[in-house]
């Protein structure tokens, strides 16, 4: 999953009361058709999902890892890699040796590998594991004062009175993105950026605006504790240099996005079923996004013993995700409106198996209606549709994004799993979707978010730490992975992707119910059980 680039921390989730029933009614007549001869092996929701099996979605991640360690692969599969590429050649072998036509697209894109770095705070050493330097940022060696900067950095009025020009800024972590952070530091002329982490554990690895890697500042990220100290002395009025030392070398690289498109089912309505096939370059991403390169892998394997498809569907696999969404855009981007309109939904898997779990369903964006939304608690949400209070901060999801998270929500609440609402927000690659129009959905486990008691009534696991502690770290290795949402999730897929390739889900998914419910305004509903009380974002790096 990509850092967040919604600061839709205000935007709170829940469920849409679309009727069960509507989106069961829908499907059931869908069966009609011209007579054909029956598939010998005909795609049943049940038969599909069984057989999806834990140890082969291993045995992709244990490849997934190999390809990270490969000799010179310095474990990592960020694009354009050594890791990357075998990682890329594996899934389109797979696919093609199962049938499917095999199609790659290859982007261009910059791609930053840190050479050296190190910080000084008035010439003493701030130790290598609390620094990390960002991505696209420049290189330099320099020393000069150090400026705290007020508030968080996100508005130039934040500078003004500064003096940052020549500086190197210090600059809190949230709210707004640290791209933007970035260019507003950039835009005041500083000569270096440190980053502060407004959270307890390692600096955070982020990155700068990549297509500026030319002229960005030199930027490196401080962990909490690091920068706590530091941020006393300065507002204690002390004055205080920073020596920074980053090498880093910024180049343009070559990467394939791997799309699969089925050879039966209707071409003229496709499926797009796609997960992030790129790490950070901090590891190997075997669960970011190796549980959803892998399972969609195993899907396409297991989908190819059955027959009887009504609708097509194409598996991608997306480059550049991890910054800024670049494999998935691209596709989007280079599609005819006629291509377009023939990709009835997209379901997308951003890590599915995270260590310390949620089941998390996407859906709309949408807020309450009322200020400070972080503290509202009450079980009956108002769903400003229309924004007609000007306060809801996501952007629409297309019609038919409800029916997919209602197909998720009624495989999981017949197996007794709980699960929760997870805002689409523009962290991972349903966005470009979404953005034209097609309905999205799926399911996610939790990035660099915070789990809450309540969630932890709900999955178990522990309160107060990342979904995946090794988000974006180097121990995101074939250890962190949890099997049973690995699993879980692997399964809700099949019986969802299937459920979408032998109806006529494209017209449902298009039905104007949900748009309609959409459209009418500011309504109540209820909150649903199981739904998650406080079902906030659950967005990740700002
Ligand atoms: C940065 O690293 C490169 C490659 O190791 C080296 O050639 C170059 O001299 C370094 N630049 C500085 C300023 O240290
Ligand atoms: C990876 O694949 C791309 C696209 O096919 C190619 O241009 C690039 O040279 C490859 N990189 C490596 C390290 O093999
Ligand atoms: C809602 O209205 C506000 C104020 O006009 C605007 O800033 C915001 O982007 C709108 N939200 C959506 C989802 O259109
Ligand atoms: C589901 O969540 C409820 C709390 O709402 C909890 O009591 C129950 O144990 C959870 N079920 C599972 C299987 O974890």
């Amino acid at each position: 999953m990509a850092e967040g680039h919604s600061p839709s921390f205000a935007s709170y989730m829940h469920s849409i009361p679309l009727s069960v029933a509507l989106v069961l009614a829908s499907l059931s007549v869908a069966r009609a058709g011209p007579p054909v001869a029956p598939p010998s092996n005909p795609l049943i929701p049940a038969k599909f999902e069984a057989s999806i099996q834990l140890e082969n979605l291993l045995g992709h991640s244990k490849k997934i890892w190999e390809f990270a360690n490969l000799p010179g692969a310095k474990t990592t599969r960020s694009f354009g890699t050594i890791g990357y590429n075998a990682t890329a050649d594996y899934f389109a072998k797979l696919a093609e040796d199962h049938g499917y036509h095999v199609e790659r697209q290859t982007v261009r894109y910059p791609a930053t590998t840190i050479i050296s770095n190190s910080l000084k705070i008035n010439g003493v050493d701030v130790p290598l594991s609390e620094i990390t330097t960002f991505q696209y940022s420049g290189s330099a060696s320099l020393t000069a004062p150090l400026v705290l900067v007020p508030n968080l950095g996100c508005s130039a009025a934040d500078y003004e009175g500064l003096n940052a020009a020549g500086k190197i800024v210090l600059v809190h972590r949230g709210v707004c993105t640290f791209v933007e952070k970035g260019e507003i530091a950039k835009a005041a002329q500083v000569a270096g950026i440190i980053m502060r982490n407004n959270v307890a554990g390692p600096p955070v690895a982020s990155r700068l605006e990549p297509t500026a890697f030319e002229t960005n500042p030199p930027t490196l990220s401080l962990s909490q504790a690091a920068a706590e100290p530091i941020v006393t002395r300065l507002t204690a009025g002390e004055s205080i240099t920073a020596t920074l030392n980053i090498n880093v070398s910024n180049e343009f690289r070559h990467s394939d996005n791997i799309i699969a498109t089925s050879k039966t089912g209707d071409q003229n309505k496709v499926l797009v079923v796609g997960a992030h096939l790129d790490s950070v370059p901090a590891g190997a991403g075997v669960n970011d996004d190796g549980s959803g390169s892998a399972t969609i892998a195993e899907l396409a394997i297991q989908l190819s013993k059955f027959g009887g498809l009504k609708n097509a569907v194409r598996f991608a696999w997306w480059t550049t995700e991890e910054v800024g969404l670049v494999g998935s855009h691209y596709y989007v981007d280079h599609l005819s409106a006629s291509e377009k309109s023939k990709i009835f939904a997209n379901l997308n898997l951003d890590m599915t198996a995270s260590p310390n779990y949620i089941i998390g369903l996407n859906l709309l964006p949408m807020v309450h209606v009322g200020q400070n939304s972080l503290t509202i608690k009450r079980r009956i949400g108002v769903y400003d549709a229309d924004n007609s209070t000007g306060q809801n901060t996501g952007t629409p999801a297309p019609p038919g994004s409800t029916a997919i998270k209602k197909l998720f929500q009624l495989h999981y609440d017949k197996r007794g799993i709980n699960h929760t609402n997870y805002a689409f927000t523009s962290g991972s690659d349903y966005r470009p979707f979404l953005d034209a129009g097609i309905p999205s959905g799926g399911v996610a486990t939790g990035a660099g978010g915070i789990k809450t008691p309540f969630e932890v009534s709900l999955f178990g696991g522990t309160a107060g730490i990342q979904y995946d502690p090794c988000y974006h770290l180097l121990c995101d290795d074939l250890s962190n992975l949890a099997t049973d949402a690995y699993l879980w999730n692997a399964r809700a897929n099949a019986d969802v992707i299937a459920q979408l390739l032998t109806t006529d889900s494209a017209v449902i998914l298009r039905d104007p119910v949900s748009f309609v419910r959409l459209k009418s305004g500011v309504r109540q509903f209820e909150y649903a059980a199981n739904l998650g009380e406080e079902c906030h974002s659950h967005h990740d790096e700002l």
